[in-house]
Protein backbone atom coordinates (compact mmCIF):
# COMPACT_ATOMS: atom_id res chain seq x y z
CA UNK A 1 0.00 0.00 0.00
CA UNK A 2 1.07 3.74 -0.86
CA UNK A 3 1.41 5.53 2.66
CA UNK A 4 2.34 8.70 1.10
CA UNK A 5 0.22 11.40 1.85
CA UNK A 6 -0.01 13.00 -1.25
CA UNK A 7 -0.33 10.03 -4.26
CA UNK A 8 -1.26 10.95 -8.36
CA UNK A 9 -4.59 9.38 -9.42
CA UNK A 10 -6.28 9.23 -12.43
CA UNK A 11 -9.57 10.87 -11.80
CA UNK A 12 -12.99 8.92 -12.53
CA UNK A 13 -16.49 9.79 -12.17
CA UNK A 14 -16.98 10.22 -8.04
CA UNK A 15 -13.99 13.17 -8.58
CA UNK A 16 -15.86 14.99 -10.60
CA UNK A 17 -17.43 17.21 -8.11
CA UNK A 18 -13.91 17.90 -6.54
CA UNK A 19 -12.38 18.14 -9.95
CA UNK A 20 -15.29 21.13 -10.82
CA UNK A 21 -14.27 22.45 -7.07
CA UNK A 22 -10.85 22.45 -7.84
CA UNK A 23 -10.93 24.00 -11.87
CA UNK A 24 -13.34 26.62 -10.46
CA UNK A 25 -10.66 27.76 -7.85
CA UNK A 26 -8.10 27.86 -10.81
CA UNK A 27 -10.24 30.22 -13.05
CA UNK A 28 -10.43 32.48 -10.04
CA UNK A 29 -7.56 32.40 -8.55
CA UNK A 30 -5.15 31.82 -11.47
CA UNK A 31 -7.19 34.07 -13.91
CA UNK A 32 -4.24 34.48 -16.20
CA UNK A 33 -2.90 31.43 -16.86
CA UNK A 34 -6.39 30.03 -18.61
CA UNK A 35 -8.48 30.94 -21.73
CA UNK A 36 -12.07 30.62 -19.87
CA UNK A 37 -13.09 32.09 -17.58
CA UNK A 38 -14.56 31.24 -13.98
CA UNK A 39 -18.03 32.24 -14.69
CA UNK A 40 -18.05 30.80 -18.20
CA UNK A 41 -17.20 27.17 -16.30
CA UNK A 42 -19.42 27.87 -13.46
CA UNK A 43 -22.32 27.62 -16.00
CA UNK A 44 -21.54 24.02 -17.72
CA UNK A 45 -23.26 21.61 -16.62
CA UNK A 46 -22.31 18.56 -14.60
CA UNK A 47 -21.95 15.97 -17.89
CA UNK A 48 -19.86 18.77 -18.93
CA UNK A 49 -17.11 18.12 -16.14
CA UNK A 50 -17.36 14.47 -16.19
CA UNK A 51 -16.54 14.53 -20.01
CA UNK A 52 -13.86 15.98 -19.28
CA UNK A 53 -12.14 13.83 -16.83
CA UNK A 54 -13.19 10.64 -18.11
CA UNK A 55 -15.25 10.44 -21.61
CA UNK A 56 -16.92 7.40 -22.26
CA UNK A 57 -15.22 7.69 -25.58
CA UNK A 58 -11.66 7.71 -23.61
CA UNK A 59 -10.36 11.07 -25.69
CA UNK A 60 -10.18 12.95 -22.07
CA UNK A 61 -8.57 11.80 -19.17
CA UNK A 62 -7.56 13.80 -16.17
CA UNK A 63 -5.42 12.85 -13.62
CA UNK A 64 -5.30 14.64 -9.79
CA UNK A 65 -3.00 14.87 -6.86
CA UNK A 66 -4.88 13.31 -3.83
CA UNK A 67 -4.23 14.78 -0.35
CA UNK A 68 -5.05 12.26 1.93
CA UNK A 69 -4.04 13.50 5.12
CA UNK A 70 -6.82 16.38 4.22
CA UNK A 71 -9.14 13.30 3.76
CA UNK A 72 -8.27 12.56 0.15
CA UNK A 73 -8.92 16.13 -0.97
CA UNK A 74 -7.98 17.24 -4.22
CA UNK A 75 -4.87 19.62 -4.48
CA UNK A 76 -3.82 19.11 -7.98
CA UNK A 77 -5.18 18.15 -11.61
CA UNK A 78 -4.01 18.19 -15.22
CA UNK A 79 -6.17 16.65 -18.49
CA UNK A 80 -5.54 15.30 -21.68
CA UNK A 81 -7.75 15.95 -24.75
CA UNK A 82 -6.48 13.01 -27.55
CA UNK A 83 -8.45 13.36 -31.30
CA UNK A 84 -9.75 10.81 -33.18
CA UNK A 85 -9.64 12.75 -36.16
CA UNK A 86 -7.84 10.94 -38.50
CA UNK A 87 -5.39 13.85 -39.31
CA UNK A 88 -4.73 14.83 -35.95
CA UNK A 89 -4.82 11.87 -33.81
CA UNK A 90 -1.21 11.51 -33.67
CA UNK A 91 -1.37 14.69 -31.12
CA UNK A 92 -3.05 15.51 -27.63
CA UNK A 93 -3.48 18.38 -25.65
CA UNK A 94 -2.28 19.14 -22.50
CA UNK A 95 -5.26 21.20 -20.63
CA UNK A 96 -6.40 22.35 -17.14
CA UNK A 97 -2.84 22.27 -15.03
CA UNK A 98 -3.22 23.27 -11.42
CA UNK A 99 -2.36 22.87 -8.28
CA UNK A 100 -4.10 24.69 -5.22
CA UNK A 101 -1.56 27.46 -3.48
CA UNK A 102 -0.90 25.57 -0.19
CA UNK A 103 0.26 22.46 -2.30
CA UNK A 104 2.63 24.02 -4.45
CA UNK A 105 6.49 23.99 -5.07
CA UNK A 106 6.68 20.12 -3.80
CA UNK A 107 6.95 18.38 -6.80
CA UNK A 108 3.29 17.30 -7.46
CA UNK A 109 3.20 19.49 -10.95
CA UNK A 110 5.85 18.09 -12.23
CA UNK A 111 4.06 14.18 -10.90
CA UNK A 112 1.05 14.88 -12.63
CA UNK A 113 2.53 15.87 -15.91
CA UNK A 114 4.64 12.60 -15.73
CA UNK A 115 1.53 10.44 -15.69
CA UNK A 116 0.24 12.70 -18.44
CA UNK A 117 2.98 11.91 -20.81
CA UNK A 118 3.20 8.20 -19.24
CA UNK A 119 -0.41 7.68 -20.17
CA UNK A 120 0.32 9.61 -23.65
CA UNK A 121 3.12 7.32 -24.16
CA UNK A 122 1.08 4.27 -23.97
CA UNK A 123 -1.41 5.09 -26.99
CA UNK A 124 -0.29 3.69 -29.74
CA UNK A 125 0.60 5.96 -32.49
CA UNK A 126 0.75 9.20 -30.38
CA UNK A 127 3.65 11.21 -31.61
CA UNK A 128 3.51 14.52 -29.43
CA UNK A 129 1.93 16.74 -27.17
CA UNK A 130 1.06 19.94 -27.30
CA UNK A 131 -0.24 22.89 -25.10
CA UNK A 132 0.11 26.80 -24.85
CA UNK A 133 1.19 28.76 -21.53
CA UNK A 134 -0.10 32.32 -21.04
CA UNK A 135 3.72 34.65 -21.99
CA UNK A 136 4.90 35.70 -18.96
CA UNK A 137 3.68 32.47 -16.47
CA UNK A 138 7.03 31.64 -15.60
CA UNK A 139 5.88 28.52 -13.30
CA UNK A 140 4.01 26.76 -15.49
CA UNK A 141 6.64 27.59 -18.53
CA UNK A 142 9.37 26.32 -16.15
CA UNK A 143 7.33 23.18 -15.34
CA UNK A 144 6.74 22.30 -19.02
CA UNK A 145 10.39 22.80 -19.95
CA UNK A 146 11.27 20.59 -16.99
CA UNK A 147 9.25 17.96 -18.41
CA UNK A 148 10.85 18.47 -22.49
CA UNK A 149 8.44 20.94 -23.84
CA UNK A 150 9.70 22.88 -26.26
CA UNK A 151 8.39 26.50 -27.07
CA UNK A 152 8.61 27.23 -30.64
CA UNK A 153 6.17 30.43 -30.66
CA UNK A 154 3.74 33.02 -29.18
CA UNK A 155 0.58 34.06 -30.54
CA UNK A 156 0.27 38.19 -29.74
CA UNK A 157 -2.30 39.25 -27.81
CA UNK A 158 -4.31 35.89 -27.31
CA UNK A 159 -5.84 36.37 -24.81
CA UNK A 160 -7.56 39.48 -22.87
CA UNK A 161 -6.92 39.13 -18.88
CA UNK A 162 -7.97 41.29 -15.78
CA UNK A 163 -4.40 42.68 -16.30
CA UNK A 164 -5.05 43.28 -19.89
CA UNK A 165 -3.83 41.10 -23.29
CA UNK A 166 -1.64 38.54 -22.64
CA UNK A 167 0.40 36.06 -25.78
CA UNK A 168 -0.07 32.40 -25.74
CA UNK A 169 3.00 30.46 -25.80
CA UNK A 170 2.70 27.57 -27.86
CA UNK A 171 5.09 24.49 -26.60
CA UNK A 172 5.24 20.87 -28.03
CA UNK A 173 7.09 17.56 -26.34
CA UNK A 174 8.16 15.15 -28.74
CA UNK A 175 7.88 11.74 -27.90
CA UNK A 176 9.25 10.15 -31.19
CA UNK A 177 12.88 11.05 -30.65
CA UNK A 178 12.70 13.06 -34.25
CA UNK A 179 11.42 16.42 -33.26
CA UNK A 180 14.78 17.85 -33.08
CA UNK A 181 15.23 17.69 -36.81
CA UNK A 182 11.60 18.97 -37.45
CA UNK A 183 11.77 21.72 -35.29
CA UNK A 184 12.85 25.18 -36.86
CA UNK A 185 16.43 25.76 -36.38
CA UNK A 186 16.44 28.47 -33.65
CA UNK A 187 13.47 27.70 -31.45
CA UNK A 188 13.10 30.02 -29.22
CA UNK A 189 13.97 29.67 -25.82
CA UNK A 190 13.65 32.78 -25.02
CA UNK A 191 9.98 33.08 -24.60
CA UNK A 192 8.71 34.39 -21.28
C1 LIG B 1 2.39 26.03 -12.54
C2 LIG B 1 2.01 25.18 -11.33
C3 LIG B 1 1.03 24.09 -11.80
C4 LIG B 1 3.27 24.53 -10.73
O1 LIG B 1 2.85 23.66 -9.67
P1 LIG B 1 3.87 23.11 -8.55
O2 LIG B 1 3.26 21.87 -7.97
O3 LIG B 1 4.23 24.19 -7.61
O4 LIG B 1 5.15 22.74 -9.43
P2 LIG B 1 6.29 21.70 -9.03
O5 LIG B 1 6.61 21.86 -7.57
O6 LIG B 1 5.91 20.35 -9.51
O7 LIG B 1 7.53 22.23 -9.87
C5 LIG B 1 8.01 21.52 -11.01
C6 LIG B 1 8.91 22.40 -11.83
O8 LIG B 1 8.15 23.50 -12.36
C7 LIG B 1 8.96 24.67 -12.39
N1 LIG B 1 8.38 25.67 -11.47
C8 LIG B 1 7.41 25.48 -10.56
N2 LIG B 1 7.13 26.64 -9.93
C9 LIG B 1 7.96 27.56 -10.47
C10 LIG B 1 8.13 28.97 -10.26
N3 LIG B 1 7.41 29.64 -9.36
N4 LIG B 1 9.05 29.62 -11.03
C11 LIG B 1 9.78 28.97 -11.96
N5 LIG B 1 9.65 27.62 -12.20
C12 LIG B 1 8.76 26.95 -11.45
C13 LIG B 1 10.35 24.25 -11.93
O9 LIG B 1 11.07 23.81 -13.06
C14 LIG B 1 10.02 23.06 -11.04
O10 LIG B 1 11.08 22.16 -10.92
P3 LIG B 1 12.16 22.37 -9.71
O11 LIG B 1 11.36 22.47 -8.46
O12 LIG B 1 12.99 21.13 -9.80
O13 LIG B 1 12.87 23.64 -10.04
C15 LIG B 1 1.34 26.05 -10.22
O14 LIG B 1 2.19 27.15 -9.93
C16 LIG B 1 -0.03 26.59 -10.60
O15 LIG B 1 -1.04 25.90 -10.44
N6 LIG B 1 -0.09 27.83 -11.10
C17 LIG B 1 -1.37 28.50 -11.44
C18 LIG B 1 -2.08 27.82 -12.61
C19 LIG B 1 -1.22 27.75 -13.84
O16 LIG B 1 -0.42 28.62 -14.14
N7 LIG B 1 -1.44 26.65 -14.62
C20 LIG B 1 -0.75 26.44 -15.87
C21 LIG B 1 -1.64 26.80 -17.00
S1 LIG B 1 -0.76 26.67 -18.57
Amino acid sequence: MNDEPLSITRLVADHVEAYRALMLEAYELAADAFTSTAEERRAEPMSWWLKRIASPSGLNVAFGAVDRQAGGRLVGTVGLEFSAKPKTRHSALVLGMYVTPAARGRGLAAQLMQAAVAEARSRPGLRSLTLTATEGNEAAIGLYRSIGFVAWGVEPEAILTPSGFKGKVFMNMDLTGTMPERLPPAAPQTIR
